[in-house]
């Protein structure tokens, strides 16, 4: 029962992914990694593709929206051989001192999804492989850009969950109608939607995974929702291109 229609042999060995939420920044991100990425299938939210870096084989992949579907993702790539992930997406800042166009590197998940549960009880940690956040804290030094390093709350819910009130109700019930200003008190840093999924089923695979994501929004700021697209990701990209590199060219991952 597969919902990627691509077989072992598509992925020629690679052992490495980056996975990104929209199929439409995916040939782009493959494209400037390698010109002549190649698309092995796009079905739904699930668009992949196969690139060379550095001589090695390299998957990237889209996930959709939420952990759900990240789920799908991982279990079949896994199944077909892949054994480190890296997720590169976007994130509202719940901490003051965090920045529009700063990165976060998640190293752990508050679990706030239903997925995992299925996986792992709650009491169970979801947390990123330290290798990755080694790689992407040094590729961000490189680069120069602003990283913060912690946790992440990871939320099923867009909107009710990350205490958005823009909605057709308005209302929130409680507790989470308080829970930003308990997130920030528990020095949580900022709010994504996938992180704690791939952090949970890669410690139970057995796959090293890791997540940075760009921060598009202030929530100090208030609701003020920039865009997601290619350029909101844009900071997290470049820091994730370095360390792919930078993981394909350490021993330790071989
Ligand atoms: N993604 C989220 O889940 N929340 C944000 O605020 C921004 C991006």
């Amino acid at each position: 029962m597969n919902h990627l229609p691509f077989s072992e042999k598509e992925l020629a060995g690679a052992t490495l992914a980056c996975i990104t939420g929209d199929p439409f920044r995916v040939p782009a991100m493959a494209k400037e990694i390698d010109p002549h990425a190649s698309e092995i299938s796009h079905t739904r939210e699930f668009a992949v593709y196969r690139a060379t870096l550095q001589n090695k084989p390299l998957i990237i992949a889209s996930h959709g929206i939420g952990g759900p579907s990240l789920a799908i993702l991982v279990e079949e790539l896994a199944m077909a051989g892949i054994k480190d992930l890296l997720r590169v997406g976007t994130s509202g800042a719940i901490q003051p001192f965090i920045e529009k166009g700063d990165v976060v590197i998640s190293a752990g998940a508050v679990r706030l999804e239903g997925v995992t549960p299925f996986y792992a009880p709650l009491a169970y940690p979801a947390l990123s492989h330290p290798n990755w956040i080694l790689k992407l804290q040094n590729a961000a030094d490189q680069l120069k850009i602003r990283f913060h390093t912690g946790i992440t709350a990871s939320t099923d819910s867009f909107y009710p969950g990350q205490q958005r009130t823009d909605t057709k109700t308005q209302y929130i019930i409680p507790p989470w109608d308080q829970a930003m200003s308990m997130w920030r008190q528990l020095q949580v840093l900022n709010y994504e939607m996938e992180s704690s999924t791939l952090f949970v089923l890669g410690s139970v695979m057995s796959l090293k995974v890791g997540c940075i994501t760009s921060v598009i929004v202030e929530r100090e700021q208030g609701e003020t929702f920039e865009s997601t697209s290619q350029e909101g990701v844009s900071p997290a990209w470049l820091v994730a291109k370095k360390a792919l590199s930078l993981w394909l060219n350490d021993s330790e991952n071989k």
